[in-house]
This record gives C-alpha cells, structure tokens and sequence, in this order.
C-alpha cells in the first residue's frame, strides 16, 4: 500500500506550512519539489561533519569526500543503468544541455540539422540555437500530431541523413507526454544522428534504463526529484562523452598545461567538471535517490496517474474548463478557465493557499500549436494526496469572485 501519511510526515514543508493564511497545497512539482528531513540531514552534515574539498588534498577529510562523490555518481549511474564513468555533475537540466550544445556544436557545420520540437523547455532549444549559430547548422522541429505529442510516424516524416543531432524531452512539462524514446533513437540512429534526452521531467517519475533506450545523452536535475538545488548530471555514452572537448576549464579538469597555451585534459567525467563542485548537493542528491528507490518509482508513477485521473474526474463536468492534455503520462493537467487570464486563475488558487503555475512554463513556442498565450499547469509529485486534490478542485469550482461570475453565468 503506498503509505502517504507517512511519506507526507518525511517532508518539512508539509508540516502545518501555510500560504494566504489557508493550509499550503503545493502542485507545482514539475518547478520545483520539496525536500524530505533524509535530503536536509545529508546537506547539514556536509557542513557540520564533513566539510572539505573533493579532489584536492592528502588528507583524511578530502579523500572521505572524494568517496562520497564517487559514490553519488554510482548511485546515479545505478538509478538509470549506465556506467559511473559516463556521469558528468552539472548544476543541473539547463547546465547539462547547454555544456553539450557547445561542446557539440564543433562536431557540426552549415550542412547540418538539429531537431527539436516545439514542446520543448527553453533550455533544451536556446541551447541548440546556439550550437546552430555557432556551427551554421539548422534548426528543425519534428511536428507534433493533433494532440501535441511526438509520434514515430512524425518523427519519421522530418529525418534525413542531414540530421545530426535529435534532442527531445522523454516527458514534456507543459503536456506531460512520455515520447518513445526506444524507437526514435533506433531511427536517428540508422540516420547517423545522436540522441539526446532531457529527462528533467522524467527521471523523478518513471523509471529510466539509459543502456536499454539507448540513447546517447541524457540530461536531468536533482531539485525536481526532491534533492537539492544546484546539482545534476549529464550522461553520455563514453566514447562520444569524452571526445567532446570542455567548454568550461580550470581546476581539477586537467593533467597539465604550459605557457604556450597547451592544455591537456583529464578523461571524462572529470573534464568536464572544472573547479569546486557542489558537494553539499552532491551528498544530498545520493540520498534524494536512496529515498524515491525505497517507495519505487512504479509506486510514485502510479500514485500520480491515480491522483491525475481523480482530478480529471472530478473537473470533467465543467464545461468551462479547458483541458490541454487529458491524456497525458504523467501527473501534469494543463487547463484554463474560459474567458479568465491564466494567471489570474493563478493568482486566485493562490489566496486558497494554492500553489500552481501560470505562464509558458519555459516553453514559449509551444502556445501557438496551443493557440493560447498562456496556460494553467498543476503538477503531482509523491507526496501529493487526495485531500490536495479536493482543495485544487474546490477552489475551481468554487472559486473566488472571478470564477464565481462566471459559474454562475
Ligand atoms: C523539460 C525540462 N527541461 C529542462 C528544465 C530545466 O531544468 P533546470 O531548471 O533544473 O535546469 C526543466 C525545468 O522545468 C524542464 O521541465
């Protein structure tokens, strides 16, 4: 049985935190997530018991660090199936992907095409514009259906051997569809392009085998997966993670270098993670993961699907609701209410002491295909219960001025 009573009780923010004076209800999960009491005591003990360097010193305290970084990046690797070695720390989704972009973009020139999609957060687009300015290369997006999904059959229709790079999310965070990432990567990869995946709103819900999808970069953040801020990781399969050259340099990343400007790198992953890394996030981020293995990623997913569904349920006889993705395969619901600005929508859940997002969520080309300039998006995580739900859904219905006019129309 997953055990939300207890669950709920591991995490700070939920004990008697309030907003607007009403009890906090925080569905805006895909943002940010809180963290459990196991996530806060690994952080403070970096900085009561453990504080050094990583890396860096010959003594006892730095080389108990260097282990544990070590043993956060095996963690990562063992949570989504890839060798530790392939595991580069970045300070998170954005820093993962524009690292590649840049590095990548050497590996390009002006024949050459991107494809991205129109659904994807603005850090998985500006940085392949700027691999596209950068080399000459273009930017091409694969169409998404009527739904807003990326389909095979869609994905098919824009592939050519010009492709030489494909970057998608697994789930987008505005929709919430899970892309099939086994089968595009199979077909960039008979085109000779490299896949790359940003997991951002993947990884904390569903459980993710990078051998398996094959892919060959992937991309996700600690603080959506109740860790800690400022830390993430790009994965890479080795080969091609260590041909690419660092676009950040310093110390720690090289064997040596000399006054005529040569520089010699260490191998992957430690050229790519220049100066100090964040080890407070580092240690917090090996227990944000021990804490979602232990109630199982399954488990969460389908404690997500369920709540979604109860939602939509309840919502569905209101006809002035809009609805973007009902079907989607995650613990997102997009939605407006007819005729009200998204963030007043917003803003009026906000003075029930709920927390949504309004806006374009960072992915500002998707609101044409939505033909909306903005949408309202709740999203579910772990710790989220029915009784969020039911406060979500009354404060809807019931709302406050606005919506009350215009229920009761
Ligand atoms: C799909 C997707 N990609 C990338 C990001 C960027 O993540 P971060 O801000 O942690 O770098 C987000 C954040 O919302 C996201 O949802």
């Amino acid at each position: 049985m997953y055990d939300i009573k207890n669950i709920r009780s591991q995490f700070p923010m939920l004990n008697n935190k309030s907003m607007q004076g009403k009890p906090l209800v925080f569905l805006d999960n895909c943002s940010t997530t809180f963290k459990p009491q196991c996530v806060i005591d690994a952080i403070e003990k970096y900085y009561t018991d453990i504080t050094s360097n990583s890396h860096r010193g010959d003594y006892d305290l730095c080389y108990n660090m260097d282990v544990q970084v070590e043993e956060t990046r095996n963690t990562v690797a063992k949570f989504i199936n890839c060798e530790s070695k392939e595991v580069v720390f970045t300070s998170g989704t954005t820093d993962s992907l524009n690292l590649l972009a840049s590095s990548y973009a050497e590996k390009l020139n002006k024949d050459d095409v991107i494809l991205i999609s129109e659904a994807e957060h603005a850090s998985n687009v500006l940085a392949w514009f700027k691999a596209a300015e950068l080399s000459g290369a273009t930017i091409k997006y694969i169409p998404l259906n009527e739904e807003g999904r990326i389909t095979v059959n869609n994905f098919r229709k824009v592939i050519s051997n010009k492709v030489k790079v494909v970057s998608i999310a697994q789930i987008g965070n505005v929709l919430g569809y899970l892309a099939d990432i086994k089968t595009i990567t199979k077909i960039a990869h008979e085109y000779g392009a490299i896949m790359v995946v940003d997991a951002a709103q993947s990884a904390p819900h569903i459980a993710i085998d990078f051998k398996d999808l094959d892919c060959d970069f992937l991309a996700f953040s600690a603080h959506k997966m109740c860790g800690p801020t400022g830390i993430g990781v790009l994965v890479g399969k080795y080969d091609i993670l260590n041909s690419l050259n660092p676009s950040r340099l310093g110390g720690g990343m090289n064997a040596k270098f000399f006054k005529d400007g040569e520089i010699q790198y260490l191998d992957a992953p430690t050229k790519f993670e220049a100066g100090t890394l964040n080890l407070a996030s580092i240690i917090g981020f090996k227990a944000a993961i021990e804490f979602i293995q232990s109630i199982g990623l399954d488990n969460i997913h389908n404690h997500e699907i369920e709540l979604r569904d109860y939602a939509l349920s309840r919502l569905s006889n209101y006809e002035n609701i809009i609805m973007y993705n009902k079907t989607a395969d995650s613990g997102i619901i997009t939605f407006n209410i007819k005729d009200v600005f998204a963030q007043d929508e917003a803003t009026l859940l906000n003075s029930h002491g709920i927390a949504i997002r309004s806006g374009q969520h960072c992915a500002k080309l998707l609101n044409e295909f939505l033909k909306t300039p903005a949408t309202c998006r709740m999203s579910i995580y772990l710790y989220t219960s029915k009784e969020d739900i039911d406060a979500f859904v009354e404060a809807i219905i019931n709302g406050g001025d606005i919506l009350d006019a215009f229920f009761n129309d």
